[in-house]
């Protein structure tokens, strides 16, 4: 990628988007941080040289507010990382409607947005790489079961809509990390320690954006555990019944 090529990040004030953002900054690219967390999105944003923009990724407005803030400011955008999550509010047990709806806003709905918002620009462009961050979850399922539900569905998203925009230049990957140590797990981290897993820091995870953003693949779901290099999925071929 060109020095000076501009990404947007999503949920770049914190964990993994802060370290991406951190990461790419590192390596020449203009850096666009969107987040609901204006204090620590504004610090992240001043390390890398980059810009801020106050973003609720709930919102289609907010986020196509974000793109155009983007191209407003540096006249091109080459790279989406639709990062931002939450852990899921509520699981079977204890589901309500809210808390249900507020996951899948964020977690399913957030990344669609994001998505529909950066088609219309990268479209023109006939250029440009949406990278996701999806998780294992999305590929094993997890206790947190609407988390994973959204998280499947993002691979899903990615599948599906990649051959689509190869055709106008785009790619579309996402990359699915294993536990990582940032504040999402801060409560469940000495739990997870205590069970010999391992927890990744964040920036393996940006270099694993960063290598999947350099890959010229297209549609996949790459696993990026601790202490290893991101590993594309091999799902499995099912052939359509035929007569
Ligand atoms: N930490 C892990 O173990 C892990 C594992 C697999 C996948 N992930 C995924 O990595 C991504 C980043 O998570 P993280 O671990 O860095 O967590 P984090 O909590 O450190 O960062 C998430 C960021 O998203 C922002 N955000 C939340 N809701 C938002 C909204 N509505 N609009 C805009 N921004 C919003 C938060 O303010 C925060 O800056 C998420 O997609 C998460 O599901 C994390």
């Amino acid at each position: 990628m060109t020095a000076g090529a501009v990404a947007l990040i999503t949920g770049g004030a914190s964990g993994i988007g802060a370290a991406t953002a951190r990461r790419l900054a590192g390596e020449g690219w203009r850096v666009v941080i969107a987040d609901v967390d204006a204090a620590r999105g504004a610090g992240v944003a001043d390390d890398c040289g980059g810009l801020f923009i106050h973003t609720d990724v709930t919102s289609l407005h907010d986020n196509e507010h974000a793109v155009a803030q983007s191209v407003r400011a540096h006249g091109r955008l080459d790279a989406v990382v639709l990062n931002a999550a939450i852990a899921g509010r509520c699981g079977l047990d204890d589901f309500t409607q809210q808390h249900y709806r507020e996951t899948m806003r964020t977690d399913l709905d957030g990344i669609v947005y994001g998505l529909h918002a950066a088609l219309p620009r990268l479209r023109r462009q006939r250029s440009g790489h949406i990278v996701v961050t999806g998780s294992l979850a999305g590929l094993t399922g997890s206790p947190d079961v609407f988390y994973a539900t959204a998280k499947h569905a993002l691979i899903g998203l990615v599948r599906s809509a990649a051959p689509h925009l190869a055709r106008d230049g785009i790619r579309l990957n996402i990359v699915c990390p294993g536990l990582v140590d940032t504040p999402v797990l801060a409560r469940a981290r000495t739990a997870i320690l205590a069970h010999g897993l391992l927890l990744a820091d964040p920036g393996e995870i940006a270099a694993a954006v960063q290598s999947v953003l350099g890959d010229r693949r297209t549609g996949r779901a790459w696993v990026v555990q601790a202490g290893r290099p991101a590993v594309p999925v091999e799902f499995p071929e099912i052939p359509l019944a035929t007569r």
